[in-house]
């Protein structure tokens, strides 16, 4: 029998605050009493304010991350149109064959795993597009399968620079409540999220913040929606209701999601998963000399880390021990990038002490595998790390 907690560390979901937890603790409610809107309503409201959203509209629906790319194509979209994209992780990847499916044309640029968003590419095809045939410009913030973070202000440059009009479409799954986010300055129209990463839930809804520019293309958009409609949830959401049944109980975890994420602060909660992130960057390749995933610091990502193994290991066997042995769960590496990387996800209700575990189990099953880094060596550059780096708003917190 396995004993203690199960260290879970893949890139969402993630750990759970125990007053999101018993938030949740809750008997199930009528969603048509008539003081339900006096809840909801503030909760649309303060989640716009995760996004730097001030002048645009929340949407939560039951579902995942997925159903949020859903909604963002199928209300904005007709079959046919064309849109920018790009592939360079497991995430992009889904996201253009979703693209595919729903009949758009996808003009998409191939990138190496391991880079994100190709600006000049981007430029440069937006400036090609002088009829501005391209309604719609998609970019993943965060690639969770490789662990790369992609520049949205500079997507929002290449649209300026091109005096382009095409939507842009932001998957901000791994991101939102955790990478900065500025919907409102970048000119992002349709930022896509989920709960169980930064709004330390469990899945079960999509939470996407809209534009007005977006919100505008409604009414020309041919591609059907029904479940995912905008128009249909504005309606009811006006007055704090939905047009079917809402997750109630997730509701009230995110309300104490909100307001954790406020009592620390959003920028100090964006510096602080910036903390932890640096502190396993040093542990992976100053402590272990291993390296990552993504190609250069850049790219590097705050809400997870892709470890690549040495060519001759199978990062499968690390996680499967990991797992097994030492209650670790780690992240997988997917498609491409199977047994090539394992990853950690270091995103949500997360301190130092608590990242140092996901380190210090790594460090044992990649040894039981035969990977032989020193021992302790991840440990000790993170901790190290962690304890001295100034500035950072950990400690001060404890000051
Ligand atoms: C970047 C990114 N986009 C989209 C998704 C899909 O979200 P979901 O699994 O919640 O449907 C994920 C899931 O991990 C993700 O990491």
């Amino acid at each position: 029998m396995k004993t203690g907690f199960n260290a879970l560390f893949i890139p969402g979901p993630t750990n759970m605050p125990f007053r999101v937890r018993q938030a949740m603790d809750v008997a199930l409610e009528d969603m048509r009493a008539p003081d339900f809107g006096d809840f909801t309503k503030p909760i649309f409201e303060d989640t716009k304010k995760v996004f730097r959203s001030e002048t645009g509209q929340v949407f939560i629906f039951p579902g995942s991350g997925t159903g949020g790319w859903e909604s963002a194509i199928a209300n904005t979209l007709s079959p046919g149109d064309k849109v920018l994209m790009s592939r360079f992780g497991q995430f992009s990847h889904l996201w253009v064959d979703m693209c595919q499916r729903f009949g758009l044309d996808v003009q998409c640029i191939e990138v190496e795993w391991g880079k994100g968003v190709p600006l000049d590419a981007y430029e440069a095809a937006l400036k090609a597009d002088t009829r501005h045939e391209i309604k719609a410009v998609f970019a993943c913030q965060n690639e969770t399968a490789t662990g790369v973070t992609s520049d949205i202000a500079g997507v929002r440059r290449a649209l300026d620079a091109a005096r382009h009009p095409a939507l842009l479409m932001v998957d901000g799954v791994s991101s939102v409540g955790s990478i900065d986010m500025r919907m409102e300055e970048w000119g992002v129209d349709v930022c896509v999220s989920g709960s169980q990463k930064g709004f330390m839930l469990p899945t079960g809804l999509a939470i996407i913040c809209v534009s007005q520019k977006a919100l505008a293309m409604q009414s020309s958009a041919r591609l059907p929606r029904t479940f995912f409609s905008w128009e249909d949830m504005s309606k009811l959401n006006a007055d704090g209701y939905f047009p079917y049944t809402p997750a109630t109980t997730l509701l009230r975890g995110l309300r104490a999601s909100l307001d954790m994420i406020f009592e620390e602060g959003l920028d100090n909660v964006i510096a602080r998963h910036h903390h932890l992130a640096e502190g396993v960057r040093r542990g992976v390749l100053d402590g272990w000399k291993l390296d990552l995933c993504a190609r250069g610091p850049e790219w590097y990502s705050d809400t997870v880390s892709a470890i690549l193994v040495p060519e001759e290991a199978d990062a499968r066997q690390v996680i499967a021990r990991a797992y097994e042995r030492y209650n670790l769960s780690l992240g997988t590496g997917l498609a491409k990038v199977m047994g090539r990387v394992f990853r950690i996800g270091h995103l949500g209700w997360l301190n130092e002490v608590m990242v140092a575990q996901a380190l210090a189990g790594a460090e044992m099953a990649m040894r039981d595998c035969g990977i032989m880094v020193e021992p302790g060596s991840g440990v000790g550059a993170a901790t190290e790390y962690w304890r001295t780096a100034t500035g950072n708003t950990m400690a001060q917190a404890a000051e």
